[in-house]
């Protein structure tokens, strides 16, 4: 708590002052790091690895990228490569999902798993730059990877400059990747059209690697203990491992890894069950974009695709638990202010489209009707997945809570 409310300026202050207990966690520095045998992986694969080799690895551990998409990470490295010149990596740290701190939860306790991870897929695509897109409202961790990038540099493990750490300005909108390239290159962060994809076409017009924070955690992970860490893991029918960020009223909220095959009631166990006086109502499976389910759904297991027949998807798993003392209805209301204050502006359904999403929903009862056709137009026509998805919370509550709305 102590790090949520600390500001960059007071973080700054603190550690000015020499005190940097009480702002830093206690995460793995590069000596403790190393001394368990953390960067050989690296070291070796330079030396005389075969990307191919470790591309197959990670499809064989079936690893999909964990900032939401969910698309496979083996895969998007050959896109890559198959690009000539020069290409760049950049790690989108933007964790701007409400609800979703998983990166952080890992980039505070090992750091140096993640930048492992990052340097072996920088290794594997050739990358000539790695750009570390970090949102700024997580002071603790840009004081951590800044001293730990000169603790590298320092090492000789890269070269002085070879990573470059950049602050976001607190823009949800600058997690979407084309839009944080915009903001690297120094630009209004505003999302490009599809294709070219940013494996063609990324910073300042080069192949560039995009991948969120866990992804290469996972990358080093595999690297160092095989494909086996995550493909052994099996429930309901899917494979691996995922990172629940849980709020809500549960009484043991925070990230807890988990079988990707785990449903809400799991979840909602692994959490130590729900608050006292509390009953389970309805979730959010992963932040506002995925909108609300009813407790009714508690069966689904929560994994990339398996949500699709209900409308919605897992997304960075951002698992909010809402009781019977919660107003489905508020709570979509306040998805819509959400999206409505992050819109760039850029396109007219999703700008126009959230501000009169807001003011329908304020309504005693919604014109449903009106609401689902401006639903059909935002999802038709937004440029981006935030328009895209900003729907799923108007459809999925009249769905679901008929008698709220
Ligand atoms: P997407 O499916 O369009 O793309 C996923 C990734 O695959 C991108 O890197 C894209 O460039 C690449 N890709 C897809 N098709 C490709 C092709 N044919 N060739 C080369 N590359 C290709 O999804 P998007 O819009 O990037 O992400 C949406 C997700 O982000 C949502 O599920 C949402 O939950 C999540 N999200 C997560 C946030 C967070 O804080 N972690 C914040 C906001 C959204
Ligand atoms: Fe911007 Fe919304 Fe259009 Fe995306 S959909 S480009 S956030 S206005």
């Amino acid at each position: 708590n102590h790090i949520d409310h600390a500001t960059p300026e007071k973080v700054q202050a603190a550690i000015a002052a020499g005190d940097t207990h009480a702002h830093l966690p206690d995460y793995e520095t590069l000596a403790a790091y190393r001394d368990a045998g953390g960067y050989e992986t690296l070291m070796s694969l330079r030396e005389s690895g075969d990307w191919e080799a470790v591309q197959e690895k990670v499809k064989e551990a079936g690893l999909r990228g964990l900032g939401g998409a969910g698309f496979p990470s083996g895969t998007k490295w050959g896109f890559v490569r198959a690009n000539e010149g020069t290409r760049y990596l950049a790690v989108n740290g933007d964790e701007g999902e409400p609800g979703t701190f998983k990166d952080r939860y890992y980039l505070e306790r090992t750091p140096h798993l993640f930048l492992e991870g990052m340097l072996i897929a920088a290794w594997a695509v050739e990358a000539e730059t790695c750009f570390i897109y970090m949102r700024d409202e997580y002071p603790a961790v840009l004081e951590i990877l800044r001293r730990e990038i000169a603790a590298l540099e320092e090492a000789g493990i890269v070269a002085k400059g070879y990573i470059d750490l950049r602050r976001g300005a607190g823009a949800y909108i600058c997690g979407e990747e084309s839009a944080m390239i915009e903001s690297i290159e120094g630009k209004r962060g505003l999302p490009r059209h599809r294709p070219p994809f940013v494996a063609q076409v990324g910073v300042f017009g080069r192949p560039t690697l995009v991948h969120n924070v866990e992804t290469l955690y996972w990358v080093a992970k595999i690297c160092r203990e095989g494909p086996e860490c995550l493909n052994s893991v099996e429930k309901n029918g899917r494979k691996g491992l995922r990172s629940y960020s849980v709020s809500g009223r549960v009484k043991n909220p925070g990230v807890h890894l988990l079988p990707a095959g785990s449903t809400i009631t799991d979840i909602i166990e692994a959490c130590g069950g729900m608050l006292d006086g509390h009953a389970f109502k309805a979730y959010q499976p992963g932040g506002p974009s995925s909108g609300l389910l009813p407790a009714s759904l508690s069966d689904v297991p929560l994994d990339f695709d398996t949500l699709q027949p209900h409308g919605t998807f897992i997304g960075s798993a951002a698992v909010v638990v809402l009781s019977d003392q919660d107003s489905a209805k508020d709570a979509a209301l306040n998805m819509l202010r959400f999206f409505e204050d992050e819109s760039c502006g850029q396109c007219t359904p999703c700008r126009v489209g959230c501000e009169k999403a807001v003011k329908l929903m304020q309504a005693e009862s919604w014109d449903q009707g009106l609401l689902e056709e401006l639903s059909t137009a935002m999802v038709d026509a937004s440029i981006c997945g935030l328009g895209q998805a900003a729907p799923n919370p108007i459809r999925l509550t009249m769905k679901h809570f008929p008698d709220e709305v």
